[in-house]
């Protein structure tokens, strides 16, 4: 039987590090993660050793190479992709003049709906660093008049389309050691948002540590604990199909399954147009897309080139791809990905099964860690070199790919930035809530006096439909109001008090 070096589990911790675990720790290049030994009592010997336990030691022996050796761009991928003359691929369109077919492709995806083939993924372990999240970003409150949450908002659609299609949608949910615990105390107290408990499945990604940029280290947040971060939302592959994950939703019948993001509220990964046109194209990777009008916009960009699509991160767009146009003026490469995917759930067990489907990613980032004398500060330039996978690197690797463009004003609010941002703040994304309430109400016949904020209630309302069911049309909506569907408590519009 192998021995585990970092073994600590009932015996009191040796007064000396354990030789293998050294041994261990050494040999992937990290000399320094004993230094505090001698002054940690034995609860924190026992919290490194747990912790030094789940490391993967043979990839951060790779991952201390490439950070040395200053290789922290991976190497050009053998592929005729060239950014210069690279084009966006074709387009279908989800809103505009050209949804003239729109009803047909829509039944393939309601169709899809009502037998119980989709299933969703909800991507939910990141730290959140920019918006400040002390806790996990689903607990951000974001309900313009309720104040419902990101998970109440996002989860309550799922309530909503089960009703709609007399199915439920099986969910699952990746948290990470940043957002686990508290995921799950939210959702067992807050009856998972009215979906039933076994529709969701709740799994956990991998963390990777953080290393010293200057000196290849891993860093120490703590005498007693390593800094470490979630290991990116590619991380959802790995940790899926290791926890049997992939064979969950086939035992549900699942055959596609929509992946989607914790913190945009308008999300539509499940919306029929959208899951119709990846079943016509028979794709196995379909992205839902923004038009980009500025070069500038911070977006990766969904390009073509020599046969290869793949995504371009923003930050790895020179200015001049960025900027080039089209004689029409139209950007050259103007569709930006949001992060809303659907795959073939077969794509995704092929690319589970492959070591290499998604490589490491390296950025630099500010990462607490301790001074020489061993206590915690917070450096204010980036000291860090962190490492994350993404899941449109699968990009390459599908037969068949689909682009899907939306209008952002239905489907793409992202919460990223503290309020008083000048962009993807709180403020703006309960903008953009309010504003497609108006919509859909107008669509429903019902107007809205102005400046009157109207929401509408996420686990009943999915469309002008269900607000048809509850309020008559020609209607004003004169004081500030969320709008609930059928099917929950009294249907019918609740009044609130003040609001906006
Ligand atoms: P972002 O890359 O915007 O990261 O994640 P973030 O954690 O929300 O915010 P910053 O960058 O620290 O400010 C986009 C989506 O991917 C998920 C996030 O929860 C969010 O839904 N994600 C990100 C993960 O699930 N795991 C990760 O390791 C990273």
């Amino acid at each position: 039987m192998a021995v585990d070096p970092f073994a600590n589990s009932d015996a009191e911790p040796p007064s000396a590090p354990p030789p293998a675990a050294v041994a261990v720790t050494r040999a992937a290049g990290q000399r320094h993660l004993f230094a505090h030994w001698d002054r940690l009592d034995t609860t924190a010997r026992r919290r490194l050793l747990g912790q030094l336990a789940a490391i993967d030691w043979p990839l951060v022996g790779a991952l201390t190479g490439r950070v040395r050796d200053g290789a922290l761009a991976l190497p050009a991928a053998e592929s005729a992709f060239d950014l210069k003359t690279a084009i966006t691929p074709p387009c279908r369109r989800l809103h505009g003049a050209d949804r003239a077919d729109g009803r047909a492709v829509g039944d393939r995806g309601r169709e899809a709906l009502a037998a119980g083939a989709v299933g969703a993924i909800l991507v939910a372990g990141g730290q959140g660093t920019r918006l400040g999240c002390t806790g996990p970003k689903g607990l951000c409150a974001v309900g313009p008049l309720s104040g419902a949450t990101l998970f109440e908002v996002l989860l309550g659609r799922l309530v909503a389309i089960r009703r709609r299609y007399g199915r439920g949608v099986p969910l699952a949910i990746m948290t990470s050691s940043a957002t686990d615990a508290e995921t799950r105390h939210y959702l067992e107290t807050h009856a998972w948002c009215g979906l039933e408990p076994d529709q969701v499945l709740l799994f956990r990604q991998q963390d990777l540590p953080a290393f010293d940029a200057a000196s290849a280290d891993i860093l120490l947040d703590a005498p007693d604990h390593v800094a470490l971060a979630p290991d990116g939302h590619g991380g959802m592959l790995s940790a899926l199909a290791a926890i049997g994950g992939l064979d969950w939703f086939r035992r549900r019948g699942v055959a596609h399954v929509a992946s989607f993001q914790v913190d945009n509220p308008l999300a539509m990964p499940l919306d029929p147009g959208f899951l119709g046109e990846h079943l016509r194209a028979d794709a196995e990777f379909t992205l839902q897309v923004v038009r980009k009008r500025e070069p500038g916009e911070k977006v990766g960009v969904v390009a073509t080139s020599g046969g290869v699509t793949q995504v371009v991160e923003y930050s790895d767009l020179p200015t001049d791809a960025a900027a080039a146009r089209l004689p029409d003026g139209t950007l050259r490469l103007h569709a930006g990905s949001i992060a809303v995917h659907a795959f073939a759930l077969d794509f995704l067990a092929r690319c589970a099964g492959r070591a290499d489907a998604l490589p490491l990613h390296a950025a630099r980032k500010v990462v607490a860690c301790l001074d020489a004398e061993g206590l915690r500060f917070t450096p204010v330039s980036p000291n860090a070199v962190k490492f994350e996978r993404f899941i449109f690197d699968l990009l390459p690797l599908a037969t068949r790919v689909c682009l899907v463009e939306i209008d952002p004003a239905e489907g793409f609010a992202p919460l990223k930035n503290p309020s008083g941002s000048t962009a993807d703040s709180p403020e703006h994304v309960r903008a953009a809530l309010l504003a497609r309430a108006r919509v859909l109400l107008a669509e429903a016949g019902v107007a809205v006096a102005d400046g009157v904020a109207v929401e509408l209630d996420a686990a009943t309302v999915l469309d002008a439909e269900d607000i048809a069911a509850v309020v008559p049309r020609g209607q004003l909506i004169d004081t500030p109001t969320v709008v609930v569907g059928p099917s929950r408590h009294t249907a019918g519009a609740r009044h609130t008090q003040g609001g906006e």
